[in-house]
């Protein structure tokens, strides 16, 4: 008998060590798993990728901004009424991501306006191309790290609600980002911000009032609204565009959210002015990009009004 319960409890033990064995492997491969995952986006990579940017710039001007405006789709002539005083094409900086869309110049514009230190980014890069959310919020983590605390950020949009009309501008108070990957997944950049940020009060109430003010005073339709974006490249479905609704969104468009989100991170201030180039899918017959352009452009002066009217307000 106490031979056989030796047996057994030689067998429970052996048993066990195995079954811990196992359980220890899959925790290692669970680990290299991760690990892997982890490598496909290395923090320490993209942030020298970022000196890297700021340093290849620094050889070129001693220019330091103050605030980034980014120009959307055809708001670029903006730029062409600029004194400039240093002018670098995104695709002169090694690392830069250079935009393939019509209408998207990329151009960094080193200028002084109303006062101010701007830099102007003239075209963005899209999730839509194929880059990844990292590469697109990278041209603003640059300009960041080369000094900028603020940043103006403006864009065409869809209207979704129905009070809008094309031409008006929409100030962002908020904005929805469900439906696109965020830019800050992946290995946190310490040197930018912090693994978990608020995103209660992404856009800075007094750049807002600021800009209604110069409106008022210019007789220009503005709201105060919620921007929705998406992946595109397609334009939204009439249902799609019930759904963003019903979810408490004004606008839709391709852009910018993110680029908020990477400010937001980096505690800067931040401001969203979106141009109406359409009525949202199922509130117009068809949405073309040569009529998102062509609107844009036909805003261009109230546009420009706006802008400088802001820079000219505002502090730093
Ligand atoms: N949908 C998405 N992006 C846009 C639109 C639109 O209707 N108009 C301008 N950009």
């Amino acid at each position: 008998m106490k031979r056989i319960l030796a047996l057994l409890s030689a067998l429970l033990i052996a048993a066990s060590f195995v079954s811990c064995n196992t359980a220890n492997k899959s925790a290692d491969t669970d680990k290299a798993q991760a690990e892997e995952v982890v490598t496909d986006f290395d923090a320490d990579t993209y942030y020298t990728r970022l000196t890297e940017c700021v340093r290849q710039i620094k050889e070129k001007t001693d220019f330091v901004p103050d605030i980034v405006l980014v120009l959307g789709s055809g708001l670029g002539d903006f730029a062409d009424s600029v004194k400039v005083v240093a002018e670098i094409p995104y695709g002169e900086i090694k690392g830069f991501p250079v935009s393939t869309v019509s209408g998207h110049d990329g151009t960094l514009i080193f200028c002084e306006l109303e006062g101010k230190k701007v830099a102007i980014m003239n075209g963005r890069v899209h999730y839509y191309e194929g880059y990844d959310m990292q590469d697109v919020v990278l041209p603003l983590r640059v300009l960041h790290l080369l000094g900028a605390q603020t940043v103006i950020l403006t864009n065409a949009v869809g209207a979704i609600n129905t009070d809008y009309h094309v031409g008006d501008f929409v100030l962002n108070i908020d904005h929805i980002s469900s439906f696109v990957p965020s830019p800050l997944i992946g290995e946190n950049i310490d040197e930018l911000g912090d693994r978990f940020t608020d995103m209660s009060k992404v856009y800075d109430e007094e750049l807002i009032s600021a800009t209604e003010k110069i409106a008022e005073k210019e007789n220009i339709a503005t709201h105060r609204g919620v921007m929705v974006q998406v992946t595109g490249p397609q334009y939204e479905t009439p249902t799609e565009i019930r759904m963003y609704r019903s979810l408490g969104a004004d606008t839709v468009g391709m852009s910018t959210v993110v680029e908020a989100i990477a400010a937001k991170h980096m505690g800067m201030r931040v401001c969203c002015i979106s141009c109406i180039t359409n009525m949202a899918a199922g509130l117009q017959e068809t949405i073309s990009h040569d009529e998102v352009k062509s609107s844009s452009d036909n805003s261009a002066g109230n546009f420009s009004k706006l802008i400088t009217g802001l820079l000219k307000e505002m502090t730093v």
